[in-house]
């Protein structure tokens, strides 16, 4: 779509900053679109972590990874993404997504919870390499959404070294969908 979705731009700004061999995290899977992206930016020789609490995006996100035959760089797990930084180990990514919300097709009930969000969020800004990235989009236009997306505002802008963007839509009826992108320094 042009202009891009918070979702379509994220992808687009991304891309020329993933390396080929680097680890990226997806820490909402979902239907797998960002974790299929994120495998095809870090190459054969890169690895994907991809988290989602429930069942069915991890089975959703499994199918499109087959699809694409990209299922040997993915690891996914299923649980909660406030344990990222246990679940990657030693391992340090260059980029981060979060895409928050709920599973679309899926039950719209099951939205991702703001004190998981903001601990999952200061975990993965932990363990990003120095130069890199976190992106989050944030959907303030759905219950309980806005609250969530000015506590991760609040949160970034509290970190020591970054230099951080927000995109976002303009739409008439309720607030907008945006992406918050962070580059974190020192
Ligand atoms: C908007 S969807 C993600 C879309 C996905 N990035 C894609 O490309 O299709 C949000 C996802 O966050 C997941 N989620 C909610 N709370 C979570 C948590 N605490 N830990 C991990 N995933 C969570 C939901 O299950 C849902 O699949």
């Amino acid at each position: 779509m042009f202009p891009p979705l918070p979702t379509e731009l994220l992808q687009l700004l991304l891309k020329s900053e993933i390396a080929i061999g680097d680890f990226a995290i997806d820490a909402t899977a979902g239907n797998g679109h960002d974790t299929v992206f994120l495998a095809q930016a870090v190459g054969e020789n890169g690895k994907v972590l991809a988290i989602d609490i429930q069942k069915q995006a991890i089975d959703s996100t499994t199918a499109r990874l087959e699809n694409a035959g990209l299922r040997d760089r993915v690891h996914l797990h299923h649980g909660c993404h406030s344990e990222l930084a246990k679940i990657a180990g030693e391992q340090r990514p260059r980029a981060i997504v979060f895409n928050l919300g709920y599973l679309p097709g899926g039950d719209h009930n099951l939205i991702t919870q703001t004190e998981k969000t903001l601990k999952a969020i200061s975990a993965a800004w932990e363990i990003l390499i120095s130069g890199g990235l976190l992106a989050v989009v944030c959907y303030p236009g759905h219950d309980g959404g806005g609250d969530e997306a000015a506590a991760v505002e609040f949160l970034i802008t509290s970190f020591a070294d970054h230099h951080t963007a927000r995109y976002g839509m303009l739409y008439n009826e309720k607030p907008a969908p945006f992406l918050l992108l962070s580059r974190k320094l020192g």
